[in-house]
């Protein structure tokens, strides 16, 4: 064992789990690459979980940064006015297509999600929220009471009344081989059903992710979150994006996942990408709701002058460069790449993706049983290749990646090779065991 890896076992809790039997330290990026303390490099194809937006040593990025740090000023506090966020909460409430928007920066998701959460259970009067299974909100009491997946749940304790629904789950058997239309008929009598059965009086919210990140890049059909959307109007209930792995073009074909439901939502929450690495949270929501709250609040570091450089930044790059576009581009050439290999590979259970967010479900081929195991291996082969990539899914076995927006086609091309190599090479070594 590598000196760093006992030292972080002696300090480090015990559930923040590593990558790879022998865990890496990444000490140097440049573009779509990094390079680890060995000297191996990698095409990084999860981008320090969806995060490093637009890639490693971005001049733009940097500079506005050391601007900022230039000036003295690292931090002001929200009592004073803060150009940076001003600048950012106007490009973010223009782009989110919410009416009045407003903008309340924090420092994650979680935070994010926190108070998105706080402004519908205010607005509404109620503690009762609805979520989708398998989804991931982040680790706080309220967004945990609003995650639907064991391996992330550390408690039951709960501020908020949840009921969970159907929706990005067709792969259960009850739903299995139904078609997009049914599929949604069958989710939106459920909800009719939870709301006729399981709440009392108002619901405040319905809180649910696009594209569910952490549960393996599973999806609902587009259009569901349209027709709950209508069931939720007839009462009221605020509909919140969690956009904080979905934003900002990465699927391709919307600007926000939710607009793929041809849906404006009453608010989002976003966090990872926008700040390229640096920490950076928020919500945008109506400023009918964002100005509800009657008392005071602030988040002392939440949108700080360092932060608000390389957001301002990265938003100002991704829009530059079209990279919604690259994303699309990019991202079709590798899923369709997975698809075309998957009838081969029958350790492939499922290939399913959006632009730069696409998964690869493997299975026990005798069983057709998600594979964890075979998932593991996956991680250690591609590894070796150069490639980074992340798990996630309910059962640990599905692989899914995400590479900064500014993939270039040649390393679309290249990981696409290495994804696909690593796979006949698991499908060998389980055929011929
Ligand atoms: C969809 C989603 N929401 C919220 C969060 C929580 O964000 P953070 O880790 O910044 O608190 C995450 C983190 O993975 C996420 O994927």
């Amino acid at each position: 064992m590598s000196d760093l890896l006992a030292r972080h076992r002696a300090v480090m809790p015990n559930w923040l789990s590593l990558y790879y039997n022998e865990p890496i330290e990444i000490v140097g990026g440049k573009g779509n690459r990094v390079v680890d303390a060995s000297g191996k490099s990698y095409l990084d194809f999860f981008a320090g979980i969806l995060t490093n937006m637009i890639g490693y040593d971005v001049a733009e990025v940097r500079e506005a940064v050391e601007r900022q740090l230039a000036t003295g000023v690292v931090h002001t506090s929200t009592v004073y006015l803060l150009r940076g966020q001003v600048e950012l909460a106007e490009k973010i409430a223009r782009l989110s297509g919410i009416e009045n928007a407003k903008v309340f920066f924090t420092n994650s998701g979680t935070e994010a999600n926190e108070t998105a959460l706080l402004l519908a259970t205010y607005a509404r009067r109620s503690d009762q929220v609805l979520a989708m299974r398998q989804s991931y909100h982040g680790r706080s009491f309220g967004a945990v009471s609003v995650t639907s997946n064991r391996s992330w749940k550390n408690s039951s304790l709960s501020p908020l009344n949840v009921h969970f629904l159907h929706g990005a789950d067709r792969h259960l058997a009850q739903f299995r081989g139904m078609s997009d239309a049914d599929y949604i008929a069958a989710c939106v009598e459920d909800l009719r059903h939870v709301l006729a059965t399981s709440v009392g009086g108002d619901v405040a919210a319905l809180i649910a992710e696009p594209i569910q990140g952490v549960g393996g890049f599973t999806m609902a059909p587009d259009g569901l979150f349209a027709a709950y959307k209508e069931v939720l109007d007839a009462e009221g209930i605020l509909f919140i994006s969690d956009e904080v792995q979905t934003g900002w073009g990465r699927t391709g074909s919307a600007f926000f996942g939710i607009a793929n439901h041809g849906v404006t939502p009453d608010m989002m929450t976003f966090a990872k990408g926008l700040g390229n690495g640096f920490a950076v949270g928020g919500v945008v929501a109506r400023g009918d709701l964002m100005d509800g709250l009657h008392a005071v609040g602030l988040a002392t570091f939440g949108g700080n002058p360092i932060s608000m450089a390389a957001a301002n930044a990265t938003l100002d790059y991704v829009l530059d460069h079209d990279l919604q576009a690259n994303a699309a581009r990019t991202g079709t050439l590798i899923i369709d790449g997975l698809r075309e290999a998957a009838p081969r590979l029958p350790v492939v259970g499922d290939i399913r993706g959006k632009g730069l967010m696409f998964a690869v479900e493997l299975v026990d081929p005798a069983t057709g049983e998600p594979s964890p195991a075979l998932a593991a291996r996956f991680m250690e082969e591609t590894k070796k290749a150069g490639l980074l990539a992340g798990k996630g899914g309910l059962h640990g076995n599905v692989l899914r990646m995400a590479p900064p927006l500014t993939l270039t086609m040649d390393e679309a091309a290249e990981g696409l090779g290495i994804i696909v190599n690593a796979l006949e090479v698991i499908n060998a070594e389980v055929v011929s065991s």
